[in-house]
């Protein structure tokens, strides 16, 4: 097992590089860090790599980067993937500040990355009035067969369980954030959304303020969910894709402990990880999504 840490960053293929571009800096608040003729990179406000853009004929997620704890070497790496029959390559066409990494497909059929040494980069100033993200936080991905992908993160990257509804969702976690990645059932792989991390409530409201600016529909929310607690927003960026902004996620900070930082929005006293029974209400309050959110998730 090799023991992932955070999400990095994740590689978009779009049909319209310079429309999506446009829409990171405008509206995600990421600034441009290196254009090339079919790439793009996009960095967070504090300067982390979060977004590449390639050129392609449609839109999809094309790789997830994660990183991984420093502690073994790519050579490690590659034998402990190796043992779980899993075949990796070390490619150095270098994204900016990541000199390395180490390439295998998952059960799915995505790409990931995995990478320990990177730095902060020197991006473009947020534009004003943009969402000006955390971070990215997360990434939902439909899949026909959850618990054999839950059984496949968890062996080969170390991801924890933190909630199931029913037998078709699960969230996972590889730090305190209640989940990293989350797959759901459904028919043809393929990411479900993207996450970004907003800084508070406040920050969640001015973003609803800059979507109505924008003319972005928001599908669903503000809503606070039951997995995760999560007061969350969802929009669909111009190639389609969904993308959730969210603030107050449940965070396991004491391993040990075996439940989330205590909220007083939580209905179990403590809040562990379970299965959420999924003909009961879950979200605490809010209406339930729209039809462009529902659109392509029947
Ligand atoms: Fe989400």
């Amino acid at each position: 097992m090799i023991q992932a840490k955070r999400i990095g960053h994740v590689t978009f293929k779009t049909p319209d590089i310079d429309r999506q571009i446009a829409y990171y800096r405008q509206v995600i608040g990421l600034g441009l860090v290196a254009r090339e003729a079919n790439r793009a990179f996009l960095a967070t406000p504090t300067g982390q790599l979060a977004v590449v853009l390639e050129k392609g004929d449609e839109p999809s997620c094309a790789r997830i980067a994660f990183e991984v704890s420093s502690a073994l070497s790519f050579a490690e790496m590659a034998k402990r993937l190796q043992a779980d029959g899993l075949k990796s390559e070390e490619r150095s066409d270098a994204v900016p500040g990541t000199p390395k990494s180490l390439a295998f497909t998952d059960a799915k059929g995505t790409s990931i990355e995995l990478f320990t040494e990177w730095s902060f980069l020197a991006a473009e100033a947020p534009a004003a009035g943009s969402l000006m993200p955390v971070k990215l936080g997360h990434l939902a991905y439909v899949t026909e067969d959850p618990k054999a992908i839950f059984d496949f993160y968890a062996k080969v990257l170390g991801f924890r369980l933190s909630d199931w509804i029913g037998d078709y969702f699960v969230f996972l976690r590889c730090g305190p954030d209640h989940h990293t990645v989350n797959f759901i059932r459904g028919p043809n792989s393929r990411m479900h959304h993207m996450a970004f991390e907003v800084k508070d409530t406040s920050h969640l409201a001015n973003a609803c303020d800059l979507l109505g600016r924008q003319n972005l529909e928001i599908v669903w929310g503000p809503v606070r969910h039951g997995p995760g607690h999560n007061i969350a927003v969802y929009h669909r960026n111009p190639d389609d894709q969904m993308v959730e902004f969210f603030t107050d996620l449940d965070r396991m900070s004491d391993e040990e402990s075996g439940y989330f930082e205590p909220r007083p929005w939580h209905k179990d006293r403590p809040q562990k990880p379970k299965t959420w029974d999924p003909s009961k209400q879950r979200d605490m309050w809010g209406l339930p999504p729209g039809p462009n959110w529902r659109r392509g998730n029947e």
